[in-house]
């Protein structure tokens, strides 16, 4: 069970990138070009919404019940927070997935909300935008010391 839901948390990291991609450059293009705010935007906000809130579901299922990891963080969070993976783990990937949580919510009720077609684009600009920006810093890169993973799932890396 821990293993499918981490191969499912993973996959879907890229389908929640590609969407916030997608959503941030539509809206950043539709603001210069005066483009008003079609149906296939706020589809695309939907989807995007709906992507984060099932990986936030997933990221809670590991956190709270099945990863190894944080259950040892919880065990002991004051000698979590000395361990750089642990903390990160426990704390810093829970926050900033919660942050981009609210930042696409607040975002896609705003751009709806908006009296106009540019003042639409510009909130799910800034919102869709940030989130991208948090989402970068907070997924485990190949390349960042200490928590970095495959950008393939975990356990399908480990399985070879
Ligand atoms: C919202 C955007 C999120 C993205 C893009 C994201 C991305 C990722 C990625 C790429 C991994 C590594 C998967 C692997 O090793 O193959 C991971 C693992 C994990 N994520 Fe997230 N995550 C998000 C949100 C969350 C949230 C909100 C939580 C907690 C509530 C969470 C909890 C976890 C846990 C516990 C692990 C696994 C630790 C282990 O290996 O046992 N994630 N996440």
């Amino acid at each position: 069970m821990y293993s499918a839901i981490l191969v499912v948390h993973s996959v879907l990291r890229w389908v929640v990138l590609v969407l916030a991609v997608v959503v941030t450059a539509r809206a950043f293009m539709g603001l210069r070009g005066g483009r008003p705010f079609e149906a296939r935007d706020a589809k695309l906000g939907g989807a995007f919404l709906g992507a984060v809130h099932a990986q936030v579901v997933l990221g809670l299922v590991l956190h709270l019940a099945l990863s190894p990891i944080t259950s040892a963080a919880m065990a002991s969070m004051g000698a979590a927070m000395r361990d750089k993976t642990l903390r990160f783990w426990s704390v810093e990937h829970l926050a900033m997935g919660l942050i981009v949580a609210v930042l696409v919510t607040v975002a896609r009720v705003r751009s709806k909300r908006a009296p106009d077609d540019a003042q639409k684009h510009q909130r799910a600009l800034v919102g869709y935008g940030f989130a991208l920006l948090v989402m970068l810093a907070m997924i485990p890169w190949p390349f960042r010391k200490v928590i970095g993973r495959s950008v393939l799932p975990t356990p399908m890396v480990s399985a070879h």
